[in-house]
Order: structure tokens, then sequence, then C-alpha cells
């Protein structure tokens, strides 16, 4: 069998291709040789290890294949993480963004349990038991300034609590990342019009839009926006 040719992207920092930029495998390197989070493959390359990082498991790689225009993912950037679950796709976050830290909040107990296992070795990631409908609550568990939000919850009024935590803690020009199930906010409305209204409260909510991308291929009736908040 033909070795994989693992290589860098021609885009994005600390984040590793196979096959063609069109259709890529994804990796990221892991920052914890040897331990794998959910299952996912590891391999070894010239001396490093790189985790395969799979689109049906983590939006934010299906997010990548889909090649957004907005470069929002750098080596050394703050990244406040809501709806982290046991840590499948805050891990890659740990991996790629490696010197920033990531505030991982989650408010299933369950799920939060197997977070700080997950991430336990890996000194980027802080988990945070907390429910992000209520950003003050954390306040005290966040240390630097953010530079990117990612949020991932299905909860019905989702841009709602994607504005609060902007305006509360993402600094000026930080990027938003928020995965839309239209199904969590409207089981009878169509998509298209979820989508516009949660746009739409983003917008009144101090958020520019920057693009809009489309990952039902992986993630069933899932959209994501990036925003870029305004500054004051
Ligand atoms: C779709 S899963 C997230 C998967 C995760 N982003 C990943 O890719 O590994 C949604 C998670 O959001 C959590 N969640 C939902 N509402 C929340 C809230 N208000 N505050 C914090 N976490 C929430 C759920 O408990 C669940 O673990």
């Amino acid at each position: 069998m033909s070795k994989l040719n693992i290589r860098n992207h021609p885009k994005i920092d600390n984040v590793f291709i196979s096959g063609s930029f069109e259709n890529p495998k994804l990796y990221t390197k892991n920052l914890v040789p040897g331990k794998q989070v959910y299952g996912e493959k590891l391999i070894k390359r010239n001396g490093k290890e790189y985790r395969e990082w799979n689109p049906y498991q983590s939006k934010l790689a299906a997010i990548l294949i889909n090649q957004p225009k907005t470069n929002f993912l750098k080596q050394g950037k703050n990244c406040l993480y809501l709806g982290a679950a046991s840590g499948t796709t805050v891990s890659h976050f740990s991996d790629i963004l490696e010197n920033g830290v990531i505030y991982a909040v989650e408010f299933a107990e369950r799920s939060m349990r197997q977070l700080i296992q997950n991430t336990a070795e890996r000194k980027n990631v802080i988990p945070i038991l907390g429910d992000a409908r209520h950003p003050i609550e954390y306040a005290k568990n966040i240390f630097t300034e953010i530079d990117l939000i990612y949020q991932d919850i299905a909860q019905p009024n989702q841009a709602e609590i994607a504005v609060k935590n902007c305006k509360y803690y993402l600094q000026d020009k930080g990027i938003l990342i928020l995965a839309i199930k239209s199904q969590s906010i409207d089981s009878v409305s169509k998509s298209k019009k979820v989508y516009k209204e949660e746009q739409k409260t983003l917008e009144k909510g101090g958020l520019d839009i920057l693009e809009s991308i489309n990952i039902h291929q992986y993630a069933e009736n899932h959209l994501v926006l990036i925003g870029r908040k305004k500054p004051i």
C-alpha cells in the first residue's frame, strides 16, 4: 500500500492534509503523542504523530473541507468554545492553537467528566462546567482576551446566546464561528428562513457576517455562520 503523503495545509497553520487539496483528508499534529481522544487513527511520519480528523465527527473539520475564505485558525489565538461535549473538536483546536488557550464550556456533567479525562494532558485546554446562556457565570475562569468564539450547542436561541458571549468576551474584530442546526430552533419552519433569522440576530448584536458555509453533507441540517465583531 502506498504511504500517505501528509503535508502542511496550504492555507492554515498547524493543519495537515493528504490526498488532493480539493478533496483532502485532514490531520492535526498530536500535542500528546500516543494518546487518542475519540478513537481517531494515529499516524507516525518523519518523527511526528498526526491524528486523523473526520468531518463527520467534527464540524470544524467539515468547515475546513469547505475551504472558508476567513483564516480564523492561527497558532497562539485564544478561543472560547461553547458546547465542548467530550472534547472531540476541542482536542483538534488544542493541537492547532498550540500556545493559545481553549476555554471549553459544557453544561452536561457527564460530558464534562469525559472532557476533563480527555484533555487532562493538554495544558492549553481549560474545561469549564457552565451554561452558555449565562456568560457572566464563567467570567472568573477566563483570564486572557478572546480572539475566537466557536459555538456548537444546538439550542433554540443559538444566535442570541452567541451574541451575549460575543458582547461579554470577544475582542473587537474577533471572530465568531456559529454552527446552526435549523431543527433545534424550529422544526416546522423552513431551514433557510431559520438561518436568515439567526443571521439577523447576529447582525443586530454587532457582528458583520463574513460568510456562511453549508455543511449538510457532514452534519444534517447544519449551516455555519462566520462573523466578525464590529469595533464599538
Ligand atoms: C453537538 S454537541 C457538541 C459537539 C462538540 N462541539 C464537538 O464537535 O466535539 C452539543 C453540546 O452542547 C452542550 N450544550 C447544549 N446547551 C448548552 C449550554 N447552554 N451551555 C453549555 N453547553 C451546552 C450539550 O450538552 C452538548 O454536549
